[in-house]
């Protein structure tokens, strides 16, 4: 039997979605009721995502995907409900106190990068909030070493990289506060094939050699639920089906509605 969880049936609960994740839950949501001004979008969800998993989020437009980033991250009213880190309770936490304490980062995008600051800078530009500005220098040299697309640009201005290059950036610029949680909206928006794959293997390593926690949207849900350990298909503010990202790209009724076949 799979660990699959369906709408057919019932919509899956709380415990449902807690096998999915391993024992070692880091990231928890419960019961949250959130949205914008006075609108709730999100209704009674929950999530679980354990340490150095990876979560997609897949759904048809406006069914509250990038609010459930936005949630985390602290962008959204949150009506009920609660969100912890390794069992701590951070629901009312700035994002800020989230990056620097909690360690959950938001990967900007849309040409987030300063086109006329150089790579270097712009990488640095993402230890803005840290106390000690050398860390930030460490940390960037660190991200330098590891990819080389950057290294060799690192004293060029940003708008000289192409669009895989600047995906890159703007996900290593992320990386400069050490974050043990990356929230990822549509890593592969806008770019060439060849580059979505590079995206998705950058992902992957900084999963499996970093031990990151991975929460990402993608509307190519195919390639995100090839990517991600577990899949959680979002309806109107609610989960509908939830499973391993193997078993619900075999899931029927995921292939009808979302993976065009
Ligand atoms: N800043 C905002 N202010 C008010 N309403 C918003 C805001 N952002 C999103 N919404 C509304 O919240 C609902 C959910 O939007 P959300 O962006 O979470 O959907 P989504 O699943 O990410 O969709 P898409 O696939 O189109 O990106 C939509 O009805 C949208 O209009
Ligand atoms: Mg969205």
């Amino acid at each position: 039997m799979s660990d699959q969880y369906s709408v057919l049936g019932k919509a899956p609960q709380a415990e449902d979605l807690k096998k999915l994740s391993s024992s070692n839950v880091h990231l928890k949501i419960s019961n949250l009721s959130a949205g914008y001004g006075k609108m709730e979008i999100l209704h009674n969800l929950d999530l679980y995502v354990s340490k150095a998993q990876s979560l997609c989020l897949i759904g048809p437009n406006g069914a509250g995907k990038s609010t459930i980033l936005h949630s985390i991250y602290g962008f959204t009213n949150i009506f009920k409900g609660k969100i912890e880190i390794d069992g701590k309770d951070i629901t009312n936490q700035t994002p800020a106190e989230k990056l620097k304490n909690y360690g959950i980062a938001y990967i900007l995008q849309d040409n987030s990068v300063f086109p006329d600051m150089t790579v270097e800078e712009n990488l640095l530009m993402g230890g803005y909030i840290k106390d000690k500005t050398e860390e930030s220098y460490e940390e960037a040299e660190k991200v330098l070493q590891k990819y080389e697309r950057l290294r060799n640009r690192r004293n060029q201005p940003a708008k000289v990289l192409s669009g895989g290059e600047r995906r890159l950036l703007e996900i290593s610029r992320a990386l400069v506060m050490k974050p043990s949680v990356l929230l990822v909206d549509e890593p592969s928006i806008g770019l060439e094939p060849r580059y979505i794959q590079m995206v998705f293997e950058i992902l992957r390593d900084l999963q499996q050699n970093e031990k990151k926690t991975i929460i990402l949207v993608e509307q190519n849900a195919k390639k995100g639920l090839e990517f991600a350990d577990i899949g959680y298909v979002l309806v109107s503010g609610e989960t509908a089906i939830a499973g391993k990202g193997e078993d619900l790209l075999n899931n029927p009724d995921v292939g009808r509605l979302f993976l065009g076949g």
